[in-house]
């Protein structure tokens, strides 16, 4: 086995980090506070190519393998979750969805300036009542002959309002089940849309969270993804990678607290010495650093599996899992570690507790996930 990472690969977790910490970190927690999107900033993060970093050069994209892809997102993760998320979004529901899936007339169209990070896109999946559940579509897409009605509400949408290329899971033969939902390419400003307040949320306060509305808006046919009835599969199978994208998330948040915890441990006196010389503390870190080094491990197995066109669902399910729930015990820790200085906005590591939590609940929270890897286990 070979844990080394090429030249290209280590190249492209430096430009993350150094576009992180030179771009990102000096207002993240002024964003966070005022729930502020970064557009300037994700606009950098485009005209660098990480939008659409894993997209074949044919359609415009950095033809870039999936371990580069969690590479670059554990570090940007580090700094600002409310950023990586937009990239993951892009990245791995909306534009892998559309290069595999899509019609070469889908992909001139919409896939390559998604690519070229000239246009975001968004994946809109849950609903009101339809989020763990998601065979129960209430959105509804009739077929009218040459177009489809489409009728409802999506929730908690990432990149609703960035967003230009929407993809819309609807239902149009309810009678049939998950097996009468179609996936729709919908341009955002089709008239009948309109967008909710931005959500108010506990973390990830800067990324663009808002509901969509649908009220007759007319999506022409040949916008349907695959075959009539696909539309259910597509985004299971989306999905699949996504959560490959948010285990790395959850890794970053995880690891930028661990980082910031180990220097404050060297640094902060308490009792005549470095708290760090203290077991209690010096454990915490130890126990830390383990989970880290299997949460990257697990990504990597899941990033790896994809790249060699292996099944991948199986293993970025227990990545998404094992990376969530141990970036909630890390930050937690990390809080911990800092003490009364934790607490406060100042070190960072408040705000990353509260990042670590989203990743446990989107995507598939992380029983959803224990779903997925029992059933394959069983089956
Ligand atoms: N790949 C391909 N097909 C799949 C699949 C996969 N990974 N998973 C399920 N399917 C197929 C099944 O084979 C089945 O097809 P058949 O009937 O033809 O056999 C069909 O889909 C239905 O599957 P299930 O019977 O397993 O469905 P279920 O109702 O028991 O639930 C579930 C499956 C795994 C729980 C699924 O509903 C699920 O993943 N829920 C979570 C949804 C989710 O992750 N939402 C996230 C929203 S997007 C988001 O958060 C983005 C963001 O903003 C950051």
């Amino acid at each position: 086995m070979n844990f080394e990472l090429t030249e290209e690969q280590k190249m492209i977790r430096q430009a993350a980090k150094d576009f992180a910490e030179r771009e990102l970190l000096h207002d993240v927690n002024e964003r966070d506070a005022k729930s502020e999107f970064a557009g300037d900033r994700v606009k950098k993060l485009a005209e660098l190519g990480f939008l659409g970093m894993m997209t074949d050069p044919k359609y415009d994209g950095g033809g870039m393998d999936t371990i580069s892809y969690v590479l670059a997102m554990e570090e940007i993760s580090k700094i600002d979750a409310s950023v990586s998320v937009l990239m993951s979004v892009c990245n791995s529901l909306v534009n892998w969805g559309l290069e595999t899936y899509g019609t070469e007339e889908q992909k001139e169209k919409y896939l390559k300036p998604l690519a070229r990070g000239e246009k975001i896109g968004a994946f809109l999946l849950s609903e009101p009542e339809a989020g763990s559940d998601a065979t129960r579509q209430r959105t509804t897409a009739i077929d009218k002959g040459n177009h489809y009605l489409v009728n409802g509400t999506k929730n908690w949408i990432t990149n609703a309002n960035c967003a230009s290329t929407y993809l819309v899971m609807a239902q149009t033969h309810a009678e049939k089940g998950h097996k009468g939902i179609n996936t729709l390419i919908v341009d955002k400003d089709t008239p009948g849309i309109t967008l909710g307040p931005h959500e108010d949320k506990m973390g990830m306060r800067s990324s663009d969270t808002h509901s969509v509305m649908f009220s007759d808006v007319k999506v022409p046919k040949e916008n349907r993804i695959g075959e009539e009835g696909f539309g259910f599969k597509f985004a299971m199978q989306t999905l699949d990678g996504g959560r490959i994208g948010i285990a790395a998330q959850a890794l970053g948040i995880a690891a930028g607290a661990f980082e910031r915890s180990l220097n404050y441990a060297k640094e902060r006196k308490a009792f005549g010495t470095e708290i760090g010389n203290h077991q209690a503390i010096a454990f915490k870190l130890s126990d830390m650093a383990v989970k880290i080094e299997n949460a990257r491990n697990l990504c990597l197995k899941a990033a790896w599996l994809k790249d060699q066109k292996q099944p991948y669902g199986y293993m970025s399910a227990m990545a998404k899992q094992y990376c969530a729930d141990i970036a909630m015990e890390i930050t937690t820790e990390a809080v911990q570690i800092h003490g009364g200085y934790g607490y406060v906005k100042e070190y960072h590591v408040e705000r990353l507790m509260r990042e670590a939590k989203l990743t446990q609940i989107y995507e598939g929270t992380s029983e959803i996930q224990k779903i997925v890897i029992s059933r394959a286990l069983l089956k």
